[in-house]
């Protein structure tokens, strides 16, 4: 099997956990390799739904190895408690996951300072995170303060950098941070019943992953969020802070650019996004209620309802030249069953420029006007649907015509969150 990357291509949720949920049945190895625990990858098999925020997808198929890489941020407690409740339920764990020595935590504080960010924001300038300290740990490890995972197998090292690192935070928060409880026992005492658990799962990922390939295994590198949140290539300042694109798997694990054969683009058949930031094919109107309420669309997350709109291929062609990205799988194509019509964007007015392209600047996209093109619907039930012959016309029509203007193949079509509820593209 080849080695293949999944990653988001709109405003994340797009349904990767199903997807990799899928491909892992055909994969020995699902690695992450960035994000962290603000994300919520969802896997529905036969009534069960499994919401994975940092254990790897993977683990859900009993011969699959996980691992997660450096560019990951963890949350100690966090992943243990994901790993408890799926335990519980009758998921084998044990041996099964290997975390990179060189990735770094997120801590008590990083929770704080982000909740005291996003309350001492103006209303304009709040991003509206999912509150999971992603942002403090990310910025705490380009300042070289952070807390690495082999930290916690050396405790007076680990005292150190502590006393480092949140010494630090106190004397410029002011003592505020002491004030709030937060100081070096209180976050060993979080961490110290982790240590024993932890120590045993540090690998050298890039060693890891590569020996694994050279040994003739195949990976599957599982993505977080998506396109339009990177730090660098999305609608800044409103993404999250890691590289959720392509490069984020390479430097997220240690892994040179040819291990890679197939990106994968997983692309829900409409729009979404949760949090603040542009949005140019949003609908505020009973279409988007419609495709927010067929869709489920809540936060896996934070259960914050989802911002809904058409698709934008502007912005995904965006996506497929950043990553590269060689195939799609097109989801919730069901949730579109009911309409008449459907509207795909397929260029930008920016003050009576006519563009392809996504502007420059991508903060400009709250200023320019989505010109749309009109298809027709199906109005008839895709939904379960498992063969390409069996798809309306009209859908058939739908996913055609995103391939074509992407210049993608399309891999696999997804018509309901159910593991079998999927057609393999042929
Ligand atoms: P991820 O973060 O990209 O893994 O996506 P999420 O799990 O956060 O959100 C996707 C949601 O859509 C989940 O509730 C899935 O169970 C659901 N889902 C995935 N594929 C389909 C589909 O083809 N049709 C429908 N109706 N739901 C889907
Ligand atoms: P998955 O992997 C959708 C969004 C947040 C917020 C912004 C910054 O499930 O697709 P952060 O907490 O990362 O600092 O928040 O990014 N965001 C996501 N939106 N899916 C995700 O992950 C997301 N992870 C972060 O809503 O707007
Ligand atoms: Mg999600």
């Amino acid at each position: 099997m080849p080695n293949r990357v999944v990653l988001g291509a709109q405003w994340g949720d797009e349904g990767k956990g199903k997807i990799v949920d899928i491909l892992a049945a055909q994969a020995d190895w699902v690695v992450r390799y960035s994000g962290g625990a603000n994300a919520g990858h969802t896997v529905k098999i036969d009534d069960h739904r499994f919401a994975l925020h940092l254990v790897p997808t993977g683990m859900l198929i009993p011969s699959v190895h996980c691992l997660i890489g450096n560019g990951v941020v963890i949350d100690l407690p966090c992943l243990f408690a994901e790993l408890d409740q799926l335990a519980g339920e009758g998921i084998k764990i044990a041996g099964r996951l290997q975390v990179a020595a060189n990735a770094h935590l997120v801590l008590p504080h990083h929770k704080l300072l982000e909740a005291q960010a996003e309350e001492l924001c103006d209303d304009a300038a709040r991003i509206g995170t999912t509150m999971r300290g992603i942002g403090p740990a990310y910025a705490d490890k380009i300042a070289r303060r952070g807390i690495r995972a082999a930290d916690l197998a050396d405790t007076d090292r680990l005292r150190q950098r502590l006393d480092a690192a949140i010494g630090y935070w106190d004397r410029v928060s002011h003592g505020w941070l002491s004030q709030k409880g937060c100081n070096v026992e209180s976050v060993l005492a979080e961490l110290r019943p982790h240590q024993a658990r932890l120590v045993p799962m540090l690998t050298d990922a890039s060693l890891a992953v590569q020996s694994a390939m050279h040994g003739g295994k195949s990976i599957l590198f599982e993505g977080a969020q998506g396109t339009l949140l990177d730090i660098d290539f999305g609608t800044y300042p409103y993404v999250t802070s890691s590289n959720t694109t392509i490069g984020g798997a390479f430097t997220g694990l240690g892994i040179p650019p040819r291990a890679i054969d197939q990106v994968i683009g997983v692309v829900k058949a409409y729009t979404t996004r949760v949090g603040r930031g542009p949005f140019p094919t949003e609908l505020t109107d009973s279409v988007g209620a419609l495709l927010q309420e067929r869709g489920l669309e809540y936060g896996t997350t934070t259960g914050r309802k989802r911002r809904c709109g058409w698709l934008d291929l502007v912005a995904l062609k965006y996506a497929v030249r950043i990553s590269g990205i060689t195939h799609i799988a097109l989801t919730k194509l069901d949730v579109l069953d009911t309409l008449a019509e459907i509207s795909v964007c397929v260029a930008y007015d920016d003050n009576g420029t006519i563009s392809p392209e996504v502007p420059m600047d991508l903060s400009r996209l709250d200023q320019i006007t989505p010109i749309y093109q009109r298809l027709p619907g199906w109005q008839s039930p895709s939904v379960g649907l498992t063969n390409c012959d069996r798809l309306p016309d009209h859908a058939k029509q739908y996913l055609h015509f995103i391939c074509d203007t992407l210049g993608v193949e399309p891999l696999m079509v997804s018509t309901g969150a159910g593991r079998e509820e999927t057609i393999v593209c042929g």
